[in-house]
């Protein structure tokens, strides 16, 4: 049947996009129309609103990535369209996708003989769900099998972890011992561990990279405690360690850092790809050290899309895209490429620490930084606040956050600047100068209402 043209119909045959606007006008774009429009009317729009938008390169908040090379932005459109879970479809995908275990399995020291495991994920927060639910279930397996209680499974983490060690703890009800901060640590030692674990502790999380100050729990030390407890009280209580962020860097510096599986305790690594894995949004890894560790009714064996498939993901379909832009990176650098972004990301932090504290009106929070982060609190004398800072740079463009730091340290306010591969030292001069700017209003008086206060965890990532 041919359909009559309205005279609502759109007809661009003989205009612009914006010129045919008017036929639009009273569109109503919070619903889903009857008809819809030309695409390239479709696209303006949308580019038109999302205008409004911060800038990506000015994005100094997240620690997601804002750029990648052109071919990887090339391959990723190759990709979008392939669904990652279809392993028999595309075989090749789920090669790299082992080539990317293999490869992160050697960088993280995972013995070979212990059968390492591994999988993609959307990302760390995924990771470690997947990551706190096989230390869940494997320590449920035992307690049974001694006919011991496994009502009450607890969780050992500092209040520096992200959000998502909450949400696993309240999703999957496991109770979390949470070590408080306190205004001069962001961190957790062995000595706070210690009192909080117990047989019924399923895992101890502790951070490569915290999200607040960029700064490394005491793993090592927290392995030598728990090394220790395993000895004297039979309790073999695993580590995991989130490298979310702090990961990708240690691995391709010299920074004496103990944290991967060369520690016996430390059963499970996650990793964010698209954050120093320099990809974009959409992937994280996963890696357990033994497969042991990974309970069997935990892996689902599909077998409708041909081929029998384990799996062991909380979703199932995704795009392929990241996964291939994490192999893309990972022959395109080689180690040495990753070294000098590395060494560069961390030069370009360095460089704005001292100058910040050259400023003369910020101190440095965190004694035990490991990664592209600074951040920074404003002296006690202050006349205004890091939230106003915050609120002035992004009159600039730049987007800064500032939050208060996890009970106990609520009461430090702290601006924090994320290096990313694509943050010059030309754009931190830029920055410098903006910030000196900022102040200079600020100092005489300028006119800046205080930002709204901003819980750390709902804002950072
Ligand atoms: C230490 C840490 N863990 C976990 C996450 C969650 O990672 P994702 O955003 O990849 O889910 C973040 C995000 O910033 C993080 O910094």
């Amino acid at each position: 049947m041919i359909r009559k043209k309205s005279k609502k119909d759109v007809d661009l045959s003989d205009t612009s996009t914006y010129a045919s606007r008017h036929d639009l006008e009273d569109l109503n774009l919070e619903v889903l129309n009857e008809k819809g429009m030309p695409a390239r009317v479709a696209s303006q729009l949308i580019e038109d609103e999302l205008n409004l938008e911060g800038a990506p390169a000015l994005n100094l908040a997240s620690f997601v990535s804002t750029w990648m090379e052109p071919e990887a932005d090339e391959l990723i459109l190759k990709t979008l369209n392939k669904n990652f879970i279809d392993h028999d479809e595309y075989p090749q995908i789920q090669n790299f996708h082992e080539r990317c275990i293999h490869m992160l399995a050697e960088l993280l020291h995972a013995p070979k003989a212990n059968n390492y495991v591994g999988t993609a994920t959307i990302g760390s927060s995924e990771a470690i769900m997947l990551g706190g639910l096989a230390h869940k279930f494997s320590w449920r397996a035992k307690r049974k099998a001694a006919a011991k209680d496994y009502s009450k499974p607890n969780i050992v983490m500092g209040g520096n972890v992200q959000i998502c060690w909450d949400k696993f703890a309240r999703y999957f009800d496991v109770e979390p011992r949470i070590i408080p901060m306190q205004p001069d640590r962001y961190i957790i030692t062995a000595k706070d561990v210690e009192p909080l674990i117990d047989e019924s502790t399923i895992c101890v999380g502790t951070i490569l990279g915290t999200t607040f100050t960029g700064e490394y729990d005491e793993i090592e030390e927290i392995n030598k405690l728990l090394l220790r407890v395993k000895k004297d009280k039979g309790w073999d209580i695993p580590l995991h360690v989130d490298g979310a962020s702090g990961g990708f860097i240690s691995m391709f510096i010299k920074d004496g850092i103990k944290w991967d599986f060369k520690l016996e305790q430390v059963k499970s690594i996650n990793l964010s790809g698209h954050k120093y894995g320099l990809v974009y949004p959409g992937v994280g890894w996963l890696l357990f050290k033994d497969e042991s560790v990974v309970p069997e009714d935990l892996v689902f064996n599909v077998n409708y899309l041909g081929g029998n498939m384990p799996t062991y993901t909380l979703n199932f379909s995704r795009s392929s895209a990241m996964v291939i832009a994490q192999y893309y990176n990972f022959i395109r650098l080689g180690k040495s490429g990753y070294r000098k972004i590395v060494n560069n990301m961390m030069s370009v932090a360095n460089f704005i620490a001292e100058s910040l504290l050259e400023h003369g009106d910020f101190k440095l929070l965190g004694t035990r930084r490991m990664e592209p982060v600074v951040s920074v609190s404003l002296k006690d004398n202050s006349q205004f606040n890091v939230f106003q800072i915050s609120r002035k740079l992004r009159e600039k463009g730049w987007i800064v956050p500032a939050y208060t730091l996890p009970p106990n340290a609520e009461r430090v306010e702290t601006l924090r600047i994320v290096v990313k591969e694509n943050f010059s030292k030309t754009m931190a001069v830029d920055f410098l100068a903006h910030l000196s700017e900022v102040i200079a209003e600020l100092k005489s008086g300028g006119q800046v209402g205080s930002a709204p206060h901003r819980d750390a965890k709902s804002c950072i990532h």
